[in-house]
């Protein structure tokens, strides 16, 4: 299911920075708008400093998407989905980066630059970014999701 080109924040730490800029590269190519959060550089860094701060651009920005990159991933998608409106999934395999857009309107795409290579990182980014969201049920599921960081 294809969708309009969108903004795309991006975040990584010193672990996920090569990759994050080789995604970055291949998302702008496709012409996808792309803003780096952070990191910088390849010096050692904090991951949920810029997780927190492209969870934050996402939800506070109707419509765009974000990619964080870290060793694993996992780091990443632990802390983004401690902001409220975040919907960060790790995703090693195209299937289920196609998937947890159409099913859980993931809204952060989280990879590890320690697990994937950039060939497979990059086919898993291009189906998490051109697939969107199909509601219906899976709306409802996502309601419930949503219902659960206020109790
Ligand atoms: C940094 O060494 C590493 O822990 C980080 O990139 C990430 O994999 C954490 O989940």
């Amino acid at each position: 299911m294809e969708t309009m080109k969108k903004k795309v924040y991006l975040g990584s730490d010193h672990g996920g920075f090569e990759l994050k800029n080789v995604l970055a590269a291949h998302l702008r190519e496709q012409g996808w708008e792309t803003e780096d959060l952070g990191c910088y550089s390849a010096e050692s860094c904090d991951y949920p400093d810029f997780a927190a701060a492209v969870g934050r651009a996402v939800t506070a920005n109707e419509g765009t998407l974000g990619l964080l990159v870290c060793g694993t991933g996992i780091g990443m998608s632990l802390a983004a989905n401690k902001i409220p409106g975040v919907r960060a999934a790790v995703c090693g395999d195209v299937y289920s980066a196609k998937m947890t857009r159409r099913h859980n309107d993931a809204n952060i795409l989280c990879l590890g630059a320690r697990v994937t290579g950039p060939g497979l990182a990059e086919e898993i980014a291009d189906a998490f970014f051109s697939s969107s969201f199909e509601g219906g049920r899976h709306a409802r599921r996502v309601a419930k999701i949503a219902e659960l960081e206020t109790r």
